[in-house]
């Protein structure tokens, strides 16, 4: 794990998502006035709706955000359990983002194609200004998962036997997530307690591979903070 990782402990997974919302809108303000734009991974899995729903409150300069998934799940557009259907409904289609700065994951074409296709978008993308990432019990982040393979100069992968259902997914690789100014992990919930102790630990999970320039930000509520 980065050394200089920063550890925000907090009491529930409310505080969590408040804390998150607020760096993402300074993070926000601040590449726009830097940089023109706000480009924005989201992370997929349930953890992040809190802080979507927050989002969606706020009066950010929408019309220059851009917005990315770190991974998606090889299921049909419409499917409920797709990283975007959520992200969508939630948060996407309820502010002023333009259609033609959210760049959905195509992972109904499958793993190949749609790593394929998405690794240009991200090749022209990097830098991204903030990535936001949850992680799984068994320490994966994004469609990392332990035991997978992968070159790690690639942009996106193709994933398959996900041990966390559905198999077949796409997800953008650790070197792609690193290349990032800001890093936010979103973990809650008692359940990710082993793996937080792990990653603490140094063991190598996926987690750890990565690695931004800058410190990373670990938003954590107690259940998941063995302190
Ligand atoms: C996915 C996610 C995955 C997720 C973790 C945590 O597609 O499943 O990208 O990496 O972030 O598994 O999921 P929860 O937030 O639901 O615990």
């Amino acid at each position: 794990m980065q050394h200089n990782s920063r550890w925000h402990v907090l009491d529930s997974a409310d505080q969590v998502a408040l804390a998150a919302y607020h760096q993402i809108l300074e993070a926000a303000e601040q590449a726009i006035k830097e940089r023109g734009s706000f480009k924005l991974v989201l992370a997929g899995g349930g953890t992040p709706e809190k802080v979507y729903r927050l989002l969606v409150k706020s009066d950010a300069d929408w019309a220059n955000w851009f917005v990315y998934y770190g991974d998606e799940r090889c299921l049909p557009v419409d499917h409920a359990d797709r990283n975007s259907l959520m992200a969508t409904r939630v948060f996407l289609q309820n502010v002023a983002i333009p259609t033609a700065h959210i760049f959905t994951m195509p992972a109904e074409l499958g793993p190949e194609l749609a790593a394929e296709e998405y690794k240009q978008i991200v090749a022209t993308a990097l830098p991204f200004d903030m990535v936001l990432l949850g992680m799984g019990e068994d320490g994966h982040t994004a469609s990392l998962f332990p035991g997978h393979v992968h070159l790690e100069d690639d942009l996106t992968h193709a994933v398959y036997n996900s041990p966390k259902p559905p198999p077949e997914r796409v997800s953008m690789s650790a070197k792609a997530l690193s290349d990032t100014h800001q890093l936010i992990f979103l973990i809650t919930g008692i359940n990710k307690q082993g793996a937080v102790n792990e990653w603490r630990s140094g063991k190598d999970l996926p987690i750890a591979t990565i690695n931004p320039k800058n410190p990373i930000d670990i938003y954590i509520d107690k259940d998941a903070y063995n302190s």
